[in-house]
């Protein structure tokens, strides 16, 4: 096969969660760079609007929703299968942190929201745009975990941390149950990267340290990930599926 990134990707729907978010708004620009058209959804759709906007190429949407709302989920699918004409992929970059220094100030509230939004809504999401896609009988689901998940978090992330544990398991279980519907589930693995997620409320000490430790010497941008995202969409990846990429600048080796 000639190598070309945007193999399998032209004219192909992908929805994009956190699409206004530091990484999802590369992987949403890659998308399209790519010639697939970006049904791209986060929480204010003002930006949603500006993103669209700015995007390379058609037919891109921009959907305001919130990802924890199932009936807001079922309306994201109909868009992409009745008015976009079915989904190709989904890059589910949403997710939400919330560092407590301590473990005693972990709120109940802080572990509800956390794990609803990193972990069950990327089970139920993933689960609908599956059923979609065995329809057509072929997709590509790209989840979003953190080093965290294989550290156990830095700078206050231990439900987070755990939240995106549970991803990686989650992801697995995802790629043998829908493998045979012609579905490849893999998961992102991002290090240090430069977005607000990364820098809200972080000990500065903590950030250098990470960054000390990394052996490129430098904290990520978000597209030195989205790259690998449509990697794992595009053809190349076609036998690629239940894997964790790692993509921290060579932090933590596996
Ligand atoms: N930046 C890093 O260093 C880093 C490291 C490891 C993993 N990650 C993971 O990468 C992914 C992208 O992170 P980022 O750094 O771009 O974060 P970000 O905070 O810049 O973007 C996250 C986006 O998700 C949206 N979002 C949050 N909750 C939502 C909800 N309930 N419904 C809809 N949208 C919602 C936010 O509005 C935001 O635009 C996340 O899954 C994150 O856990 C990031």
């Amino acid at each position: 096969m000639v190598w070309r990134l945007d193999s399998g990707l032209e004219d192909k729907v992908v929805i994009v969660t956190g699409a206004c978010g530091g990484i999802g708004r590369a992987v949403a620009r890659d998308f399209a760079e790519a010639g697939s058209q970006v049904l791209a959804t986060d929480l204010d759709q003002g930006a949603l609007d500006e993103l669209v906007a700015s995007l390379p190429g058609g037919g891109h949407r921009g959907l305001a929703l919130d990802v924890v709302d199932d009936v807001a989920r079922e309306q994201l699918v109909d868009v992409a299968t009745q008015q976009m004409g079915g989904i190709y992929a989904l890059a589910h970059t949403a997710a939400l942190l919330i560092r407590r220094p301590s473990l005693n100030e972990v709120t109940e509230a802080d572990w509800d929201s956390q794990i609803d939004t990193n972990l069950k809504a990327t089970f139920f999401l993933s689960r609908l745009v599956a059923n979609a896609m065995t329809e057509r009988g072929e997709g590509r689901i790209i989840l979003f975990t953190s080093q965290s998940w294989w550290t156990g978090g830095f700078g206050g992330s231990s439900v987070y941390a755990a939240s995106k544990g549970g991803v990686v398991s989650l992801s697995r279980s995802l790629a043998r149950n829908y493998g045979p519907a012609g579905i490849t589930v893999n998961t992102v693995s991002p290090g240090q990267i430069n977005t607000a997620m990364l820098l809200t409320d972080l000990d500065p000490a903590v950030y250098e340290k990470m960054r000390a430790e990394t052996p490129l010497g430098y904290v990520g941008e978000p597209d030195e990930v989205s790259g690998v995202v449509v990697f794992l969409a595009s053809s190349h990846a076609r036998y690629v599926s239940g894997a964790t990429i790692n993509v921290s600048g060579g932090y933590l080796m596996y």
